[in-house]
């Protein structure tokens, strides 16, 4: 085969320059400011950086779920090279949740508080697939089977309130897996959980992508989290990406000078004994972002052309690796042997 006949190898899901902002008195809030990143089938990406910092609305940017006043203020979310923003209403509303579904950190965001269980996820079938309702209740039923949940009959019959909230949470789960999206956008799903139920559902996740090929991004603050759970990890700071990469890489050897105050700051990814240290400062006001690098009142590397806004790219000195960094002057490589 020569190489125009190959076929066009695109990523699942691309990003590109997205900018979201919601209209405030003092001005635009600029929440999400120039994101890009990309994701492929199967793969799953931790989407991490501290309050405030975006990662909710950017995953609701791209499912075109922000709420008004906020608008896109800019860039394009394509799926499998389709530009969403191009698609009319009803066809936006067939991806949502057939190809790309949302876990929110609060479960009754997704759940309807007066309805039976077997009734929204028969729901959630229905509105995409022209299924009988005995099929539609076999898949529900095999869905929170997937997710762990022991009696799945005696749960389909439950109301919301009658489960306990990890078990909302794998019905809420259960809902977005139910269609077999491509992608899925889980956002901070597990952080009001107990740290053991946690774990169990990371693992069933992460089993669950691998099994399936669906792609999911992980928001999260926790990069303990996205350590044990992510292939590439994706650091964003005050609206923007800054450091992107593998997650082994990144996490041994961020180059970022933020990603390396965010690493200093987490006890579990510290060597013991060693103190902790915590990023000075605050982020800058999104209605009010400096013209140059954002992070620039806080960091210890900064220089002069710091006051110019860096771009996301590959550092001069690193090539074996696939990371980009947005810094003028990013952290050195670790000398070899002492990572
Ligand atoms: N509906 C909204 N109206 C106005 N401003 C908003 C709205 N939603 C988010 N913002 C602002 O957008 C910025 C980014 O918020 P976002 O929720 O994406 O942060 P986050 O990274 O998800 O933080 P957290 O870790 O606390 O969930 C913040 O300054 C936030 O106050
Ligand atoms: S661009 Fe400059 S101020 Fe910003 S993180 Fe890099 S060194 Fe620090
Ligand atoms: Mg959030």
């Amino acid at each position: 085969m020569s190489a125009a006949d190959a076929p066009l190898r695109r990523p699942l899901l691309q990003v590109e320059g997205l900018r979201t902002g919601f209209p405030s008195r003092n001005g635009m809030l600029h929440a999400v400011d120039g994101v890009d990143f990309s994701l492929e089938r199967g793969e799953i990406l931790g989407l991490v950086g501290e309050s405030g910092s975006g990662k909710s609305v950017t995953g609701f940017s791209i499912l075109g779920l922000v709420d008004s006043p906020g608008r896109i203020l800019g860039g394009r979310v394509l799926l499998d090279g389709v530009d969403l923003a191009l698609l009319d209403e009803g066809a936006r509303r067939a991806i949502r949740g057939k190809r790309i579904a949302m876990i929110f950190q609060d479960p009754m965001m997704t759940l309807n508080p007066v309805l039976r269980i077997d009734t929204q996820m028969i729901e959630a079938i229905t509105a995409h697939d022209s299924v009988s309702t005995a099929q539609a209740r076999d898949r529900a039923r095999a869905a929170l089977v997937q997710v762990g949940i022991a009696a799945p009959d005696e749960r389909l019959l439950a109301y919301p309130h009658q489960l306990s909230g990890g078990m909302r949470q794998r019905v809420a789960i259960a809902i977005a897996l139910v269609n077999r999206p491509d992608v899925i956008i889980a956002d901070e799903p597990t952080t009001a959980l107990d740290v053991t139920i946690q774990g169990q559902i990371l693992y069933e996740m992460q089993a669950l992508v691998r099994e399936s090929g669906t792609a999911l991004v992980w928001i999260t603050h926790d990069l303990s989290v996205v350590a044990g759970l992510a292939d590439r990890v994706c650091v964003m700071y005050a609206g923007r990406i800054v450091e992107v990469g593998p997650v082994d890489a990144v996490l041994d050897a961020p180059r970022h000078p933020y990603t390396r105050g965010l690493i200093d700051s987490v006890p579990a990814m510290n060597p013991r004994g060693r103190p902790l240290a915590q990023i000075s400062g605050n982020a800058p006001s999104p209605v009010d972002l400096p013209p140059g690098c954002a992070f620039w009142a806080r960091c210890t590397r900064a220089i002069e052309r710091c006051g110019e806004l860096p771009s996301l790219e590959a550092p001069v000195d690193e090539d074996a690796v696939s990371r980009t960094v947005r810094c003028w002057n990013p952290v050195p490589l670790p000398a070899a042997g002492t990572r």
